[in-house]
């Protein structure tokens, strides 16, 4: 049996075994099996805004005990209170910079007992610094792609894939990738390279994770409106919110709603990759606008 922490209660239907020496066509008195619903728990990297605070909802829905985690520890807070009020779950926050792999390491170290029974890693947290081409790219952006987007999620990866093996849960990682994973544009070689990184990444724990009954999945969004523009351009507003003129983009809640599908299948089932795009868009190059 699957070590448990205190929050865990297992499915236990209760059938009665006692004979009753019923005769036939007699009305059966079967007691209701009891049915203890299993709360599983989700660690999201990134859960601050955009994508990961929608994913963050989407499960608390789901009735999911939640880790929410970024650098922003006040908007966490809030989405805490938010989600244990609406949605009567257990939501521990965690706040480090994920570029720093000891801060990351001594955050996940000093995660409660009740929150390390982890089901369900969504390794979310990301940026793209800056859009110039390569020989105009300024190191600093450079570093904290790679440093978040590649060592960041390596770093998490390593320890909860740990924790997921030695308490014997076949738990599940959902990776954020983007269509930047399989496709380099102009003036992003930096981002793209970090989101083949994922991509190669996901392939290669899921094979690594395969005989632990862990099943790693990626996700790679075309364009999705939320704060990821206003930190590529260094918080230019207006220059942000010229990429979705004309289009209708996704929303953080259309990718948490797939996330929420992909992590209701069936546990036999597992969906290695998803590529999602505004209906608008047809590749990293081509969008049709208004
Ligand atoms: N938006 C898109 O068009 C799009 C498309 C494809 C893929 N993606 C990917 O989706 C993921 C989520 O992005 P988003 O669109 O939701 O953007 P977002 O609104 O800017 O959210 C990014 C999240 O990552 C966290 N984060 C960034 N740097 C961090 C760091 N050093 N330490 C800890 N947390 C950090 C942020 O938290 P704090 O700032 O509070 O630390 C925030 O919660 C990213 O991996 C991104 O590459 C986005």
């Amino acid at each position: 049996m699957r070590k448990m922490g205190a929050e865990r209660v297992q499915n236990f239907p209760l059938y009665s075994k006692k004979r009753t020496g019923r005769q036939f066509g007699q009305r059966i008195n079967v007691p209701k099996p009891k049915i203890l619903v299993m709360k599983k728990t989700a660690l999201i990297t990134g859960a601050s805004s955009g994508i990961g605070a929608a994913t963050a909802r989407a499960l608390a829905e789901l009735g999911y005990n939640l880790v929410i985690t970024g650098r922003r520890t006040n908007r966490l807070k809030s989405l805490n209170d938010e989600l244990e009020e609406k949605y009567h779950v257990k939501v521990h926050v965690l706040g480090f910079d994920i570029q720093d792999r000891f801060q990351t390491q001594s955050a996940l170290d000093g995660l409660p007992e009740t929150f390390r029974h982890l089901d369900l890693l969504i390794n979310n947290a990301g940026l793209a610094a800056g859009l110039e081409h390569i020989d105009e790219g300024d190191w600093r952006d450079w570093e904290s792609m790679i440093d978040t987007n590649i060592k960041g999620l390596l770093c998490v990866s390593r320890i909860v894939s740990q924790w997921m093996i030695d308490q014997h849960i076949k738990g599940h990682i959902i990776n954020m990738g983007s269509i930047a994973g399989t496709q380099a544009y102009e003036n992003g070689a930096v981002y793209c390279a970090t989101k083949h990184a994922v991509h190669a990444l996901s392939q290669g724990m899921r094979m690594d994770l395969l005989k632990h009954g862990i099943k790693v999945t990626e996700i790679r969004p075309g364009m999705v409106e939320t704060e990821f523009s206003i930190v590529r351009f260094h918080g230019d507003k207006d220059r942000a919110d010229k990429v979705y003129e004309g289009i209708e983009p996704l929303t953080g809640e259309d990718i948490a709603r797939i996330i929420a599908w992909i992590v209701t299948l069936p546990e036999h089932v597992n969906i290695n990759d998803i590529e999602v795009m505004p209906a608008r868009q047809a590749n990293a190059f081509l969008t049709y606008r208004d």
